[in-house]
């Protein structure tokens, strides 16, 4: 198959939500459509043996939140999807963005009980910012839940985005029928079942058909027909230029855990979502269909096993085609790296291989090399952009707890830094070293992965910081005068980059008042 093949072949997404609005069911459902996994349940009664399914850390074991961000990957219908689980818990938001940042397009789950939650409006936020492609699925329609027309207005409202719905739900809860695939103009019968893929549909080229009325009832079939002459008068036609700029987001209703509604988004999503799109760097623009290979890092996950200290760096391909052992530029390092140890995320089991297209993510096996925001290329010096670190809202002083565990502590922080789990700040004065993060959750797992890891101690106490602001300025000698007079504020981050730590909001108001040359940025991408 020829490189533009294999691109036409991938679509590249990831999955978003609030806690508990069904996120880990549907990505579930999804592999099940794709055959990638057999049993519905697998993911999430056997978490452990599935790890590399949706969930990897050992903490997420014991708090029962999606901590890590995984990949899965499966075939459907010819193509080859790879689907990106991201952490719903705000703590781990950062995250999150970073994973953004791999994707094509996206699917935002959100429950039709509690409608859009606050988490959701963030996560739409960063789609927004980098023109994302979005499919809103509504879940739990088995549930007595939001009136459907309240529910599309919210969203609209609350995510800043126009909907186009393109399958309506024929009732809900106890009474919920199925849903009217708009898009196919065909009906799809409600019987729940969590282990079957149910299938039992009827096309209905005309609404008015008796068979309509056979099938649902007078009432329900009246309603129906009334509901879609609404939405086709009240919502312009479906245009999926306007869905891929970013400007539309089609919506789709089912209930995950009952394997329903599922289908039609899935069939509907392989016809109109985007392949892998072409990327900013520094330097230029990447097409995928270029020859030569690049790629760029997202994430950094630890191994499970404490007793081996390599990691596995998750590669978004970009461009070309990616080979084992071939010998690459490492675009921020000294010598060209090769990779032996790769592997892919489709189906069940991670497995080794041999080569990956554009749009695919790979697991590089990494013994400290690598780090979050890495280009790894053919040869040419790119760095592709948008991946930020942005200012964290917690920073609290590490205090060594064990002398004699210096060094250990030191490779952990730097390591569970380079992860991504949280950012480190070193003050100019004193060396102080402070970590910032954006929920108190990641201090208890940096403070468990330090001690079951690298098996150091250390406290973290509270520091009344508001903001760490990244400083630029234009002007060389206005810099240096700020960085003498606020010496006792200005800090390095993880890259040597120069950061001025505001105490208050006011202050810091207060601040850029006085220097007006100086730029204070919240992002780490100036
Ligand atoms: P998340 O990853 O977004 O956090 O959500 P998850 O899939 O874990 O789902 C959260 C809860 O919602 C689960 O129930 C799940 O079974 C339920 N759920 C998912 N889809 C539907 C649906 O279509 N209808 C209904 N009624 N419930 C749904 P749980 O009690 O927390 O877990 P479990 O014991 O059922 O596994």
């Amino acid at each position: 198959m020829t490189l533009t093949e294999e691109i036409a072949k991938r679509k590249t997404f990831g999955i978003i939500a609030h806690p508990d609005a069904g996120k880990t069911t549907l990505t579930e459902k999804m592999l099940l459509f794709g055959g990638a996994i057999k049993t519905a349940g697998a993911v999430k009664s056997n978490k452990i043996d599935t790890a590399t399914k949706s969930d990897w850390m050992e903490i997420e074991k014991q708090r029962g939140i999606s901590v890590a961000t995984s990949v899965m990957g499966f075939e459907y219908k010819g193509q080859k999807i790879n689907l990106l689980d991201t952490p719903g818990h705000q703590d781990f938001a950062e995250d999150t963005y970073r994973t953004l940042t791999a994707v094509d397009s996206v699917i935002m789950v959100i429950d039709c009980v509690k409608g859009v939650e606050i988490q959701t409006e963030k996560l739409m936020e960063v789609c927004r910012m980098r023109k994302t492609p979005v499919i809103c699925f509504i879940n739990k329609l088995d549930r007595e839940g939001r009136d459907p027309y309240d529910l599309l207005d919210e969203v609209e409202s609350k995510l800043n985005i126009q909907v186009r719905p393109l399958s309506w739900p024929i009732s809900m809860g106890k009474s919920f029928k199925g849903v009217y695939n708009l898009y196919e103009k065909q009906l799809n019968l409600f019987t729940p079942s969590q282990r079957k893929l149910s299938d039992d549909r009827i096309i209905i080229e005309d609404l008015s058909s008796e068979i309509l009325d056979d099938r649902i009832g007078t009432n329900l079939a009246d309603q129906l027909r009334e509901d879609v002459a609404l939405i086709d008068g009240v919502y312009p036609e479906f245009d999926p230029k306007e869905y891929l700029e970013g400007s539309v987001a089609p919506v789709f209703f089912g209930s995950a855990v009952n394997n329903f509604g599922i289908k039609e988004m899935l069939d509907t999503f392989i016809k109109i979502a985007p392949g892998p799109k072409s990327r900013q760097t520094e330097q230029r623009e990447v097409v995928p269909t270029e020859d030569q290979f690049s790629g760029f890092i997202f994430k950094i996950h630890a191994n499970m096993d404490p007793k081996h200290r390599n990691r596995i760096a998750f590669l978004r391909i970009c461009s070309g085609k990616f080979t084992r052992n071939k010998p690459y530029n490492h675009v921020r390092g000294t010598k060209p790296l090769r990779f032996s140890n790769v592997t892919s995320f489709m189906a069940q089991d991670k497995e080794i291989i041999e080569e990956a297209f554009p749009g695919d993510i790979v697991g590089l096996y990494d013994t400290g090399n690598l780090k979050i925001g890495d280009s790894i290329t053919d040869g040419e010096n790119l760095t592709f952009k948008g991946i930020p670190s942005f200012s964290p809202e917690i920073f609290r002083e590490v205090v060594n707890k064990d002398a004699m565990k210096t060094k250990q502590l030191d490779k952990g922080l730097q390591q569970l830094m380079e992860e991504g789990v949280a950012q480190l700040f070193t003050f100019e004065i004193g060396s102080r070293k402070v970590v910032g993060t954006v929920g108190q959750l990641q201090f208890e797992v940096i403070k468990f992965r330090l001690k079951n890891e690298y098996n150091a101690t250390a406290d973290f106490v509270p520091m009344n910081l508001y903001k760490a602001c990244w400083i630029t300025s234009n002007d060389k000698k206005k810099l240096d005068e700020f960085i003498r007079s606020k010496q006792r504020h200005i800090a390095k981050d993880k890259d040597g980059k120069l950061v001025f730590m505001a105490e208050s909001k006011a202050w810091l108001q207060m601040v850029k008042d006085n220097f007006p040359e100086i730029e204070f940025h919240y992002t780490s991408e100036l």
